[in-house]
C-alpha cells in the first residue's frame, strides 16, 4: 500500500514540477517560493516512504535565528512546504530570533514514539556552543523546544546525526569551535532514548574541520568534514572506518582537487536504498555570503568503492534520481562551444589551455561586452541550459600569500553575476550567478531558460552589478539539456 502510494505521488509529482536534480539551480517548492532549508538533513518517514528536508530559514533581513523550515518530498525534487517546523520564540535563551539555529537534524526515536530534533544552539556571538533538543509526536512538527546543553560539558559548533542502520543507535557529530584548545571533530553517541548523550565513541583530534556528516555502507563508515573558510567552499575531505570507534583511515579528498568540492560545504548524506540499487547521495550547500538567502544546494551522488576505500563526489549538470529503483540517470546534452560565439566589444576570445576548444571567452562586461552562442536548438518548454564557466575575482585563495584578496586592500567578490538573454529579448534578462573559482577550473552554473522550437535560437551572455563590478565570468561552453517530459 505504501509503495503504490509512493508511485501514485511520484507520478503526480512528474506532472507538476522537475523531478530532475539540478545541483546549484534556484530551487522552488511547489509553491514556485525558493526552497529555504539551509544546512539541514533529509529524514524518510519509514511510514510512508516520504522524504521530509528541515534546514535553517533565511530571510533578506534576517539570516540567523529564523527558526527551523520542513518540506515534504516523495522524489526528493518536487518539495512542499510546511512551514516552520521549530519557531523562533521571543526572548527565549536558546531560540529567539537572536539567536543562532543552525545545522537542524531530526531523527525518530523509537523509545519515545517521537521525533526528536538537534541542533547547534547559541548566541550571535557563538558563545555558547551548545546543542539544542526540541521533541514532536509528527515529523513536520511543530517541535517543542526542551532545552540547549554542553555536550559532555564540552563546546559544540557545526553539528550533525548519524544514525547507524546496523543497530539503531544515533550519534551525534560536532566540531567544538575555533579556540585553540579546541578545533577538534566529536562522534557521540546518544542514549537510546536520543535525548541525552552517552559517551565520546571518537575524536578527530586537531584536523581543525567542521560540518560533518558520516555515510555507511555494508563494510565502512566515511566521515565528510569541510576545512573552515567561513563561507568560501573549499576542498571538503573523508575519513575512512571499519568501525565508528575507529581506526579511522588519513583523510582524503572527495571531488577532483581545487573544484573546492564544485564548489559546496559537506553537511549531510543520504543513502536511497533502491529496488536495484542504493545511491548514496552528498548534500552540500552553496552558500552566498553576499547574500545568505539565496544559497543554493549542491545535492550529488557519490561513487564510494569499499575494496580500493574510495569515495567520490560525482559532478552531474542535470540527474535523473529515481527512489524507487535507486537509479542515477544522468541526463545529457548539447554543447555549444565558446570558440564558435560571437564576441562583442571589449569580449575576446583568449587561449586557454585547459578549455574544452583551447580558448576561452573573456573580457565579458556589462552591456557593451557579451558574448553570443548561436544556432541554439531549442523545445519551446523550459529546458536547462548550463554555463561552463571560470571566474578567478578572489585569487585562488590558498595559493596567495595570506591566500586572500584582502592583501592587496581587495574585497572577497565571491561571485559575479551574468546576465542571459534569449534571442534579443531584453525584456527577460535572466541573472546566472557565478561563484569564484581557482585559476585553470572550469565549473558550471544552471539556468533553466525557455527557448524557441527549432535550431535558431541565440542565447547572449553580458555582466550585470555583483556589489562590485559589472563582470561576467569566462565562458568555456553552454550545454542545452532537453526539456522534462
Ligand atoms: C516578537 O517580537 C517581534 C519584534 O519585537 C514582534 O513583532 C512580534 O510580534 C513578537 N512575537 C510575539 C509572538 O510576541
Ligand atoms: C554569548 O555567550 C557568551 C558566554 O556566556 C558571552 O560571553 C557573550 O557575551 C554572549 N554574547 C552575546 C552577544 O550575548
Ligand atoms: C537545561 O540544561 C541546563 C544545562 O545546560 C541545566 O542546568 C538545566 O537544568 C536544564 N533544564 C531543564 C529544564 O532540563
Ligand atoms: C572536552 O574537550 C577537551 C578538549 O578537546 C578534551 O580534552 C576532553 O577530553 C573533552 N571531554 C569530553 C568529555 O569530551
Ligand atoms: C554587437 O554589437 C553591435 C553594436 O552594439 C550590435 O549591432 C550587434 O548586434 C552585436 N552583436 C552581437 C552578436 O551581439
Ligand atoms: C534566424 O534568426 C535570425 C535573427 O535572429 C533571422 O535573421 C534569420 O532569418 C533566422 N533564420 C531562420 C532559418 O529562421
Ligand atoms: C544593461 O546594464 C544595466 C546595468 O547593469 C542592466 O540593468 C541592464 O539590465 C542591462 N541591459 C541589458 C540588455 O543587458
Amino acid at each position: 500500500m505504501a509503495l503504490l502510494q509512493l508511485l501514485v505521488g511520484l507520478l503526480l509529482a512528474s506532472t507538476v514540477q522537475s523531478k530532475w536534480i539540478v545541483p546549484g539551480a534556484r530551487w522552488r517548492d511547489t509553491k514556485g517560493d525558493l526552497v529555504n532549508a539551509h544546512a539541514g538533513c533529509v529524514t524518510i518517514d519509514k511510514e510512508s516512504g516520504k522524504f521530509w528536508l528541515f534546514g535553517e530559514y533565511k530571510t533578506q533581513g534576517q539570516t540567523e535565528g529564523g527558526g527551523v523550515s520542513v518540506y515534504s518530498s516523495d522524489d526528493l525534487a518536487t518539495w512542499e512546504s510546511h512551514g516552520l517546523a521549530l519557531k523562533p520564540v521571543n526572548d527565549s535563551a536558546y531560540i529567539s530570533p537572536q539567536n543562532i539555529i543552525q545545522r537542524p537534524k531530526v531523527v525518530y526515536a523509537e523509545a519515545t514514539d517521537q521525533y526528536h530534533m538537534w541542533w547547534h544552539a547559541d548566541n550571535s556571538s557563538y558563545g555558547l556552543l551548545l546543542q539544542g533538543f526540541a521533541t514532536s509526536d509528527n515529523i513536520a512538527g511543530p517541535y517543542t523546544f526542551v532545552n540547549a546543553t554542553a555536550p559532555l560539558g564540552n563546546w559544540s559548533q557545526d553539528f550533525g546525526l548519524f544514525t547507524d542502520y546496523k543497530d539503531g543507535r544515533s550519534y551525534s557529530l560536532y566540531s567544538n569551535g575555533d579556540r585553540k584548545d579546541a578545533r577538534d571533530v566529536y562522534i557521540t553517541s546518544f542514549n537510546e532514548e536520543v535525548t541525552a548523550l552517552d559517551e565520546v565513541v571518537y575524536r578527530f583530534n586537531k584536523f581543525d574541520l567542521e560540518a560533518p556528516t558520516i555515510i555507511q555502507t555494508d563494510k565502512s563508515y566515511y566521515a565528510l568534514m569541510s576545512h573552515k573558510t567561513g563561507y568560501r567552499p573549499n576542498n571538503v575531505v573523508a575519513f575512512r572506518a571499519d568501525s565508528l570507534s575507529g581506526p579511522w583511515s588519513q583523510p582524503f579528498m572527495v571531488a577532483p582537487r581545487n573544484t573546492r568540492t564544485f564548489n559546496s560545504q559537506s553537511g549531510f548524506t543520504l543513502e536511497i536504498k533502491g529496488a536495484k540499487k542504493t545511491t548514496h547521495l552528498y548534500l552540500g550547500d552553496q552558500w552566498d555570503s553576499n547574500s545568505l538567502w539565496e544559497s543554493r544546494y549542491i545535492w550529488l551522488p557519490m561513487e564510494i568503492d569499499d575494496n580500493k576505500k574510495t569515495l567520490d563526489v560525482v559532478w552531474y549538470d542535470v540527474y535523473d534520481l529515481n527512489v524507487v529503483t535507486g537509479e542515477v540517470t544522468p541526463i545529457t546534452g548539447k554543447a555549444y562551444h565558446a570558440n564558435e560565439a560571437q564576441v562583442n566589444g571589449s569580449a575576446f576570445k583568449q587561449e586557454a589551455n585547459f578549455a574544452s576548444t583551447g580558448v576561452i571567452a573573456t573580457g565579458i562586461y556589462g552591456n557593451a561586452s557579451k558574448v553570443t552562442f548561436e544556432g541554439i536548438e531549442g523545445t519551446g518548454k523550459p529546458q536547462w541550459v548550463s554555463f561552463y564557466y571560470q571566474n578567478t575575482d578572489d585569487m585562488g585563495f590558498g595559493d596567495q600569500p595570506g591566500g586572500t584578496p584582502d592583501r592587496i586592500g581587495g574585497s572577497w567578490q565571491l561571485r559575479r553575476i551574468s546576465s542571459v538573454i534569449v534571442n534579443g529579448d531584453v525584456s527577460k534578462i535572466e541573472t546566472l550567478y557565478q561563484r569564484d573559482t581557482h585559476k585553470g577550473i572550469i565549473l558550471s552554473a544552471p539556468l533553466q531558460l525557455t527557448l524557441n522550437k527549432g535550431a535558431n535560437n541565440t542565447i547572449t551572455v553580458g555582466g550585470l552589478f555583483n556589489g562590485f563590478d559589472y563582470k561576467g565570468a569566462d565562458l568555456d561552453r553552454i550545454i542545452v539539456y532537453p526539456s522534462e517530459k
